[in-house]
């Protein structure tokens, strides 16, 4: 009998450990405490011990009882613990998957940009939205009467504070806050009076390209941007440097890659052309290192712009601008 007694203790008490359930704890109940479970049965078997043993094993048999029934409630709170009043932890179910965030596709691009010019040497900086006259226009060499302003339409919130119409002023800050050599890009966000349609947004993204120093030439501006070409599309892509105009910059250029889609053939998206604008570059103007002290005597640099937006579209064929800003998680979650 004592050795009976010690196992059903040790079977219910590895049973009970692996209780996940409403359910299976019923059935435990049933199998140790029913009417025709272990523990009665065990009862029932008192009948044929001798008679001076009974005492001490009815004593046995009910301090048995009483610990799996201490048990049994113990394991009925915590269950019912789980939820409200009739309810059930039951965790056996399927976990809920937690959502994990994702980065925005053009964050992802922006990463990509940043990686690939810093393999090239570039540092990333970093500046203001909001702007003065001064950095977004005056020191690149566009003076309040200067056409070029035109070319912007900027936003305006005085006289003299503009929401920064592109990445260029960043090129300013840097040239007042270090010698060259510079190597930079600054990437980041900029404003237009634009009314939004597939391929305008009143807001978008740039990065803007700043090498300065001794012997800085036009061709080394081809070879970092082919470079950049070749490594963000592939290597059978080509580059073309058209003349065009920038104040803060002469000579000046816009620049092409051969169609991202047909890889230069000719396609409905280039227009048969087999070329896509990408922006403009061009040779420091002179006028622009004397705005931030720098001897343009001693100095040469180049400088470019990139549209972020525009390369994420190319990158993976999105055709309208406006899915970058409405956040539809059923357009980012496919990035
Ligand atoms: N800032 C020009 C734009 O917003 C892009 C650009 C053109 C930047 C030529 C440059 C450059 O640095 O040299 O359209």
């Amino acid at each position: 009998m004592p050795e009976q007694i010690d196992q059903i203790k040790r079977d219910f008490e590895a049973e009970a450990k692996d209780i996940r359930t409403a359910d299976a704890l019923e059935d435990l109940r049933i199998k140790y405490l029913g009417r025709k479970g272990h523990i009665s049965n065990a009862f029932s078997l008192l009948a044929e011990i001798p008679k001076e043993e009974k005492p001490k094993f009815g004593q046995e048999l009910n301090k048995l009882k009483k610990a799996v029934e201490s048990q049994y409630n113990t394991l009925y709170e915590s269950l019912k613990k789980g939820k409200g009043k009739d309810e059930y932890l039951d965790l056996t179910l399927p976990g809920r998957k937690p959502f994990i965030g994702r980065k925005h596709p053009l964050n992802q691009v922006s990463d990509e940009i940043k990686s690939i010019f810093k393999s090239l040497g570039f540092t990333i900086e970093d500046g203001p939205e909001i702007e003065t006259d001064f950095y977004n226009f005056e020191a690149l060499n566009m003076p309040k009467s200067h056409p070029a302003r035109d070319m912007q339409d900027t936003l305006y919130i005085t006289e003299d504070i503009v929401l920064r119409t592109h990445t260029s002023p960043v090129q300013i800050r840097v040239m007042q806050n270090k010698k060259p050599p510079i190597r930079m890009i600054a990437p980041g966000r900029v404003y237009r009076r634009d009314t939004p349609d597939a391929s305008h947004s009143p807001f978008f993204h740039q990065a803007e390209g700043l090498v300065v120093g001794e012997d800085v030439t036009f061709a080394d501006l081809k070879g970092v941007i082919e470079s950049f070409a070749c490594q963000m599309f592939g290597e059978d892509i080509n580059v073309r440097f058209r003349p065009s105009f920038f104040p803060f910059t002469e000579p000046s250029a816009e620049y092409d890659f051969s169609c991202v889609f047909c890889r230069g053939k000719g396609c409905r998206v280039c227009k048969n052309t087999g070329w896509m604008e990408i922006s403009g570059a061009g040779m420091v103007h002179p006028n622009v290192f004397k705005a931030v002290g720098y001897d343009p005597e001693k100095y040469t640099g180049y400088a470019f712009g990139m549209g972020i937006d525009r390369i994420a579209m190319l990158k993976y064929g999105i055709n309208d601008i406006r899915l970058f800003f409405e956040n539809d998680l059923r357009f980012l979650n496919q990035f």
